[in-house]
């Protein structure tokens, strides 16, 4: 009995830590529009916007066109050029009003969602194999309208603000972890306040003798040493052993 009770504390560490360990991660892509960052949380700027998204540095003439998750094919006329026989598709253009010149900088195959662990926040990249062309940070913004804003135009380094760029969380509920957590709470709850109750009336108890099994729990910290050990020894069941073997040793 004791030791399936020195089990289940184990257990319980171990899926404690798991749930507090989960807070903050990669986000996976799984589309475009779509990345999961664990089982409870993802990101979808699938509507970001109905269009695109524009910004201008004018003092650089340069016009940066943003088209979300999906990739649009433009010609020249779209950026106030005369040629139409040119067709652009890709989700980030550059225009450059200087030379006129549009270049594409990403198309959805070569966008990836990273985490930035110096900020904690997510990025939308855009990656020619390790070469970065372009980056958009994401800016979880509920109150506002969806905007992009750029940075640095050096390295085309852009941020994009709007309520769907925050990390969407769905409810702990169907997870085996908490449920074996909450089991474990009740179960605990169940265990000393109904054994303290039934110390109480059935035997008269009073103060610390209401903890039941109170010479298990002054054995615990013994336990949890025999235990530690066990683990440190391989597992190796010679030295599995009560208080007693070990103070033999
Ligand atoms: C574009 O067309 C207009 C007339 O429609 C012309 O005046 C202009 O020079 C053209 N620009 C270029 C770059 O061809
Ligand atoms: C566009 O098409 C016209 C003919 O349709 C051609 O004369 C012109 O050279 C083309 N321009 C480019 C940039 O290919
Ligand atoms: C835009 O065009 C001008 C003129 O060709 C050039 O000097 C400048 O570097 C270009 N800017 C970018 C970001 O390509
Ligand atoms: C337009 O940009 C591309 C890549 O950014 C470059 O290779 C090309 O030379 C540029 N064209 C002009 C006319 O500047
Ligand atoms: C990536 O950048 C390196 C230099 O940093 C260059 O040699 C290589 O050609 C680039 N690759 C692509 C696909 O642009």
């Amino acid at each position: 009995m004791d030791k399936v009770l020195l089990i289940l504390v184990i257990f319980a560490t171990f899926f404690l830590s798991l749930a507090l360990a989960e807070d903050q991660q990669q986000c996976v892509k799984q589309d475009a529009c779509h990345c999961q960052i664990n089982e409870f949380s993802r990101i979808d700027i699938s509507k970001l916007t109905d269009t695109h998204l524009e910004d201008t540095l004018l003092s650089a003439r340069l016009t940066y066109y943003f088209f979300g998750c999906s990739d649009t094919k433009k010609d020249g006329s779209f950026f106030g050029l005369n040629s139409t026989n040119i067709s652009y598709i890709g989700s980030l253009f550059l225009f450059n009003q200087t030379n006129k010149n549009v270049t594409v900088l990403g198309t959805t195959k070569n966008m990836q969602f990273e985490f930035i662990k110096d900020n904690n926040n997510y990025e939308l990249v855009y990656k020619v194999k390790d070469n970065i062309t372009a980056y958009l940070t994401l800016t979880c913004d509920h109150t506002n309208p969806s905007y992009i804003k750029i940075i640095d135009q050096n390295s085309n380094r852009l941020v994009l603000s709007s309520p769907h760029a925050c990390i969407l969380k769905e409810p702990h509920t169907t997870s085996t972890g908490s449920v074996l957590v909450i089991i474990f709470v009740v179960g605990c709850m169940v265990y000393f306040i109904g054994g303290a109750l039934m110390l109480y009336f059935l035997r008269g108890a009073r103060g610390i003798e209401l903890v039941p099994n109170i010479e298990f729990w002054r054995e615990l910290p013994g336990l949890i040493r025999d235990g530690t050990i066990f683990l440190f020894s391989g597992c190796r069941p010679t030295y599995v052993s009560t208080a007693e073997t070990y103070d033999r040793i």
